[in-house]
């Protein structure tokens, strides 16, 4: 076993995803104590930087999704204090939160992302962005947090009703895209290498945020049951990514994959660059598969982050 180390986990925030954060980061503590290894927990307020001060940590493990956290402000304000952290580091996270952003960074070096474009939320009053059926949803949000699926039997009203509960209400822009029939597939990175590819079979509807969280309501199939082709892409695209984002620690890269269309019908939708840690989230659940637990995945993580 390493060294032991003072280990501030930083959690919580108040992202959108301050819930699963909270999570996470419990998880991850757990953990690090399990390994020997010394703790403090910070649930991030507008203080973090001075209870960092005060903590002195060896290293901060980063356990925060959305934004902030997630986002690259968190690990600008590490750099600039000269301490380590897991997982990316700010160009990298900047760019990864952001999905149009992704996209500029990734198409161009092939790989295949849905089309969209940005638009102004009181533009989708006056008619459609895109053919039905197509997706509307925030551009650096997590968790499916604010994504409408707006499907060809107008379930939003046609056009989309003003007065109707959706994304719109609450952000001025939104990324409109194409919407990829067919399944959920996600692949994770760790230790430089793909791990698997799962499929997500919501009980019933979509993978929105109660599918994600809630136990039961979504089968989680380990290895997927698609074609050694499709795997092989999942795998092979998702490390491209990581490296082409420049991506550190864990990653997680979550696909749609049309098998009406085969090779051709895989997109990549989006690289996590804080992926869950909650002991039912799925890089730990691929790790375990792999024969690597929990805390032996944290480790992990903390290694690469010091290396
Ligand atoms: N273009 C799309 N086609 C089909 N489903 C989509 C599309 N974009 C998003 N979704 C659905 O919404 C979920 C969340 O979208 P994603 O882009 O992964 O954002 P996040 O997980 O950050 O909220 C996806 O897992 C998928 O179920
Ligand atoms: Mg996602």
């Amino acid at each position: 076993m390493s060294a032991s180390l003072h280990v501030a986990v930083l959690m919580g925030g108040w992202s959108a995803e301050r819930e699963v954060s909270l999570m996470s980061g419990k998880g991850i503590a757990e953990a690090l104590e399990s390994l020997g290894h010394r703790v403090t927990r910070i649930d991030m307020g507008r203080d973090v930087a001075t209870k960092l001060t005060e903590a002195k940590p060896d290293i901060v493990f980063n356990a925060l999704h959305g934004t902030p956290g997630e986002d690259g402000s968190v690990q600008g304000m590490l750099d600039l204090m000269g301490l380590k952290y897991t997982h990316s580091g700010m160009v990298t996270s900047v760019i990864a939160i952001d999905k149009v952003l992704t996209k500029q960074a990734l198409v161009p070096h092939g790989i295949p992302m849905p089309g969209g474009r940005i638009v102004k939320s009181a533009e989708v009053f006056e008619g459609d962005p895109l053919k039905r059926p197509y997706v509307l949803k925030p551009v650096n949000e997590g968790s499916s947090v604010g994504v409408a699926i707006v499907t060809d039997d107008g379930n939003y009203g046609n056009p989309i009703g003003r007065d109707v509960a959706g994304p719109w209400q609450e952000f001025e822009e939104l990324l409109a895209e194409p919407y990829v029939r067919g399944r959920e597939l996600t692949t994770a990175i760790l230790g430089g290498r793909a791990l698997g590819v799962t499929e997500l079979k919501p009980k019933s509807g979509w993978y929105d945020y109660d599918a994600k969280y809630t136990d039961g309501m979504t089968e989680h199939v380990f290895p997927a049951q698609i074609p050694d082709t499709i795997a092989a892409a999942c795998k092979r695209l998702a490390l491209e990514a990581h490296h082409l984002l420049g991506c550190k620690g864990a990653s997680r890269s979550d696909f749609r994959w049309d098998d009406e269309r085969g090779e051709d019908g895989l997109f990549l939708l989006e690289v996590n660059t804080q992926p869950g840690m909650t002991p039912l989230s799925l890089v730990p659940e691929q790790a375990r598969h792999l024969g690597i637990s929990y805390p032996e995945l944290v480790q992990m993580i903390i290694d690469e982050a010091l290396a």
